[in-house]
This record gives structure tokens, C-alpha cells and sequence, in this order.
């Protein structure tokens, strides 16, 4: 059973106040784009985790647990659980997106066990689990798991798990630029409540953007370029000052609209046309900013079974 899963960026990452369960609430536009980790569930003696590196990707998995640590062996542990079943499964891990990058990888392979794991162990013909009570059960794992099962473009509100899919048009074409060493998610939710404590300002309320669902609607990449923002951009550069040179790097390179992908310190560039976005990437392999320069098309589908 090998279920094939996208990273995410957001296109628009709004943070609210600090709540008192420790998370922020959202307004978090969440788009899939083509890099993909896969994961195969196998029946075992044990629950057993492999991870490794995609065949064609050279994502560095040191740091990832190969244990029930790993968020894709919790995934199988919910599912087990809600079926009555032990978690009797080898799940292998082969990864193509940045790990600790803001492109939330872990969670991808957390919504690729729920999958995965259900199509195991779920009735075939009369399955107990639907799509919706799998997006659930990742809520439980972490608030970038329920989009990873839904995929496409969509609107997260509460901690990011409440999810409202998106009209969009055609394809928008990316361009990543990695780091090396990631950057830690709480980490820069704190930096970012510091910096607002700093400067005495209270946290804002934020909302959807108009001009981002409009470029969304339309297609229109150039709008979509100008309309992108991300309210963790100022904690992680804050956390990572050298990030500001890679994204002046590729707005030089032609980008349309750059910013830090999610939490960091991945950063994303969108480019106005395909050609463009080699250009860029062959800008920022060049100019040697980026650990790692990845392209990528958006918005592709949720977690699939290939
Ligand atoms: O939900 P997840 O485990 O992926 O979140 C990782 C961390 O990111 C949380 O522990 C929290 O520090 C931060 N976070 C947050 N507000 C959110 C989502 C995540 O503060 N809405």
C-alpha cells in the first residue's frame, strides 16, 4: 500500500493571538505543490519505521525518527486503534520534501499512514473510515496533517485544521530554495509573540485576504505574486538573517512573489510562467544562496494511493 503525499506552502499565513492551549489562531491558505514524499505500509511482526531519501531527492533524513517518534507511526497507531486492530505495520518512508523546512513533510508522512493504514486494515467494500474522520484523526497528529489529506488549495482556520477548499484556475509554477538546517515551528511562533511584545503591539485578527482568493480565482499569478504573505516571515528571518539574501536573490531572478515558505526556512518564489521559473532556479543554483534549489507546480491533490 504506497500512498504518494504533496508539501504545502501558504500563500497567506495570518497569526492571531496566542491561545491558551499554546496554539495561534490562523488564517492559513494552504496550497499543495508536486514534491512529493511517499510512504508503503506492509504488514509486520511490529510497528516498524524506515526513512530515507527519495531515489531523485537529496532531502537529509538525519533527522528524522525512525521510531514511534515519527509522526506517520502515531498516524498508525490512531488508526489501529479506531479499527480495533493492532498496529502490526512496517511503514517506509522515502522523502522528497525538505525535512524541518516549513513545508510541512512531516505531516505529509503522517497523512500518508493514515491512508495508507486505512486502506490496510479498513473493510474494503464498506469501509468504517471516510475521508473526513482520517482529516480528524490528523488534527489529533499536528494542524498542517488534515490539509495533507485534502490536497489542492484551501482556507484553514482555529489552529489551521479547519478546512474550506479554494477555487483556483490552472497552474501556478514554484520555485524552493532549501537551507541547510531547519528551522523549529514553536521556535518561530515564539520569536514571532516577542517581536510583537517588543514593539507593545497586540496581536492582530487576521482574515482572509480578497485580493488572494481574486488572484486564486483568475489564475492570475502576477496578482497572486503581489497578494502573498506570511506573518511568521519576520520572526524566522529574525531566527535566520541570511534568509533575506535568497529572497532578494530570487525576486532579482524574475520572481513574481517571494516569501518564507510556513515557519522556514525554506523559501518560496513564484514565477509568472514555467520558463520563468527555470530561470529562477537556475538563477538561485547559480548565485549558490540555497542548500538545495527544487520546482515544483501547484495546486496537485491530497494523499493518494498510487
Ligand atoms: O500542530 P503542530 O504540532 O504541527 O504545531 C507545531 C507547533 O507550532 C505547536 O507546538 C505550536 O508551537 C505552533 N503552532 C501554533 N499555532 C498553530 C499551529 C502551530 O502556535 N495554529
Amino acid at each position: 500500500m504506497t500512498v504518494r503525499v504533496p508539501a504545502k506552502v501558504n500563500l497567506q499565513l495570518g497569526v492571531g493571538p496566542l491561545r491558551e492551549d499554546g496554539y495561534h489562531d490562523l488564517v492559513n491558505v494552504f496550497h499543495a505543490v508536486s514534491l512529493f514524499d511517499e510512504v508503503t505500509a506492509a504488514d509486520a511482526a511490529r510497528l516498524e519505521v524506515s526513512v530515507q531519501a527519495a531515489p531523485y531527492s537529496r532531502v537529509a533524513v538525519g533527522g528524522v525518527p525512525a521510531d514511534g517518534d515519527n509522526l506517520a507511526a502515531r498516524a498508525a497507531g490512531l488508526v489501529a486503534a479506531r479499527l480495533g486492530v493492532e498496529p502490526r505495520v512496517s511503514l517506509r518512508i522515502r522523502k522528497a520534501i525538505p525535512v524541518a523546512g516549513g513545508m510541512a513533510g512531516g505531516s505529509a508522512d503522517a497523512a500518508a499512514a493514515l491512508v495508507a493504514c486505512a486502506r490496510l486494515w479498513d473493510d474494503r467494500d464498506d469501509p468504517v473510515l471516510t475521508r473526513e474522520d482520517l482529516m480528524e484523526m490528523g488534527a489529533e497528529i499536528g494542524s498542517d496533517v488534515p490539509f495533507a489529506v485534502l490536497g489542492g488549495t484551501a482556507v484553514g482556520v482555529g489552529r489551521g485544521e479547519q478546512l474550506t477548499s479554494a477555487l483556483t484556475r490552472g497552474t501556478f509554477h514554484w520555485v524552493f530554495a532549501t537551507a541547510d538546517g531547519g528551522l523549529s515551528t514553536p521556535a518561530v511562533y515564539a520569536e514571532c509573540d516577542r517581536l510583537r511584545e517588543t514593539r507593545g503591539e497586540p496581536a492582530p485578527r487576521p482574515s482572509v485576504s480578497e485580493e488572494l482568493m481574486t488572484a486564486l480565482a483568475t489564475g492570475d499569478a502576477k496578482a497572486l505574486g503581489a497578494a502573498l504573505t506570511n506573518d511568521l516571515q519576520e520572526a524566522a528571518l529574525s531566527l535566520r538573517p541570511s534568509l533575506e539574501r535568497v529572497l532578494d536573490a530570487g525576486r532579482d531572478f524574475g520572481a513574481v512573489g517571494a516569501l518564507v515558505s510556513g515557519s522556514g526556512p525554506t523559501c518560496a518564489f513564484l514565477a509568472e510562467t514555467e520558463e520563468d521559473a527555470a530561470g529562477i532556479a537556475d538563477g538561485l543554483d547559480g548565485a549558490g544562496v540555497a542548500a538545495q534549489v527544487l520546482r515544483a507546480s501547484g495546486p496537485v491533490p491530497g494523499a493518494t494511493l498510487v
